[in-house]
């Protein structure tokens, strides 16, 4: 019998044989072993490690059902590539079978040999890869597949996607595809911010592309914070799994709902702003219930330090001229909920440089009033949401300010609480709200229910499921 060294092959073939190797946990001698047995049909070493390679569905057999989903992962080359190692496995949680693609930049922070063992399938980094291009395996990467998730979406891949340039193996399967597409974003936040990136994102927007994130918080460079960070896996394949599946049902399925949450930041001069204490916990949880509920949504926030909730919009925001333009192009909505702690005044005069102590007195802060979001959209005569919603956060005489501020804003409902410091509301995970309706059957036209002390995510539960009570009454 002819004998084989391993040695004598060629370099392309055995590259494949190690990997191979590696992914099934045996020697390359074993692996070449177990070919030919399975070649021969005579299935597994025996005693040896069973074969692992996870079954990739193929498209005859694949539907949308978990557990028979189809992903293809295209690594970026940020630092946060390795979280998309993790992603490979929450993925896999949701149902996906993974295959994962890797760019030259990736390699410099993550392994080929990383991704095929965590995806337990071939990983792919060339195009010009003759194990695979025989049989235009891009074109397959790119259609044998439910979705395509790009983690980390970095600015150099968006610019390249939104010009169609394919001059690698991964913008290659990304202009071929017909599958949906969806991004994780990663990158400094000058780099987000920039012009250039702007432009990029819009124009892929445009062209249906799906996007979670990115997130803020402290970035990779030392000292570095803001929006750039990529969101968790968990989010991201929850992500895409509603991607390939979305909510089929739901209270407020097709209806559009638009929410401002968070405070806003009013500049004084490039350092320094005028902000308050909102979290934003409660306008995100009302997004998440609503999202939950079918509804389609918009969340408009001012600089909090929550992630998207899965399948929300999110336009994040500084000031309130920037949140009322924001909303103003969001419209039509079926519904606006103003949960936003909007500054009431910003600086009329602000630096454009920052400000220095003199030794001639205190610098003088000139305070003009910011547009009031609710009542602008509440007094619309056009595209005016049938459902406009208020929040009235109070430190004393509740429920008086709550009413005239029902009528004064012009607005449907109030949802009133109390923040007073002794609450713990502002930035707590609590709340105990009333809510003020319009009632033309109560004495003085207003109805007030009073809710017990709940979590922000059951006021939020309880609203959504008076909005659906609403609409469906107001439809019937
Ligand atoms: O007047 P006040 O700030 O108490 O009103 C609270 C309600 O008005 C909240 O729903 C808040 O989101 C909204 N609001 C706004 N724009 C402002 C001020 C408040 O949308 N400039």
């Amino acid at each position: 019998m002819a004998s084989l060294t391993i040695r004598k092959l060629d370099d392309a073939i055995k590259a494949e044989l190690r990997l191979r190797a590696a992914q099934h946990g045996r020697s390359v001698e074993d692996e070449v072993r177990n070919i030919l047995r399975e070649a021969a049909g005579a299935g597994a070493i025996s005693g040896g490690t069973p074969f692992r390679t996870a079954t990739y569905p193929d498209r005859s057999t694949s539907s949308q059902n978990a557990g028979n989903l189809r992903a293809t992962l295209i690594i970026g080359g940020g630092i946060a590539a390795y979280k998309a190692l993790d992603l490979i496995r929450r993925l896999k949680d949701n149902g996906f079978a993974v295959r994962c693609v890797l760019t030259n930049a990736a390699q410099q922070f993550v392994t080929a040999l990383a991704a095929s063992a965590l995806s337990n399938q071939r990983c792919y980094t060339d195009l010009f890869d003759s194990a695979s291009e025989f049989d235009a395996g891009h074109i397959r990467l790119a259609r044998d597949c439910d979705l395509i998730v790009v983690a980390p979406a970095t600015a150099d891949l968006m610019a390249k996607m939104a010009q169609g340039h394919a001059d690698d193996l991964a913008t290659a399967i990304l202009l071929a595809t017909d599958r949906p597409v969806l991004l994780a974003p990663a990158m400094n936040p000058l780099m987000w911010a920039n012009a250039a990136t702007r432009r990029n994102v819009a124009q892929l927007q445009r062209d249906g592309i799906k996007m979670i994130g990115p997130n803020s918080g402290t970035m990779a460079e030392a000292g570095e914070a803001g929006v750039g960070r990529m969101s968790e896996p968990l989010e991201i394949a929850a992500r895409a799994l509603e991607v390939v599946r979305p909510p089929s049902a739901g209270p407020l399925m097709g209806k559009r709902i638009l929410i401002t949450a968070g405070p806003t930041h009013e500049p004084i001069d490039p350092v320094r702003y005028i902000a308050n204490r909102s979290s934003g916990k409660q306008g995100f949880a009302i997004a998440a219930a609503a999202r939950e509920a079918g509804a389609e949504v918009t969340l408009v926030t001012g600089p909090v330090g929550l992630n998207d909730p899965a399948g929300v919009t999110v336009k994040r925001v500084e000031s309130a001229r920037d949140m009322l333009s924001e909303v103003e192009a969001a419209l039509p909505a079926d519904v606006a909920i103003f949960a936003a702690a909007v500054a009431d005044w910003r600086v009329a005069n602000r630096g454009e440089q920052k400000i220095k102590k003199t030794a001639s007195g205190f610098p003088q802060l000139d305070l003009v009033e910011n547009p009031d979001i609710l009542a602008t959209i509440a007094h619309r005569t056009e595209r005016r949401p049938p459902l406009v919603i208020g929040f009235a956060a109070e430190t004393e005489h509740l429920l008086d300010n709550a009413r005239s501020k029902l009528a004064r804003k012009g607005c449907d409902w109030i949802v009133a609480n109390d923040v007073s410091p002794a609450t713990g509301i502002m930035g707590g995970d609590r709340n105990t709200v009333h809510l003020i309706s319009k009632d033309d059957g109560a004495t003085d036209g207003v109805r007030v229910d009073s809710w017990p002390a709940m979590g922000k995510d059951e006021v939020a539960t309880h609203l959504v499921a008076q909005i659906a009570a609403a609409l469906q009454k107001g439809a019937s």
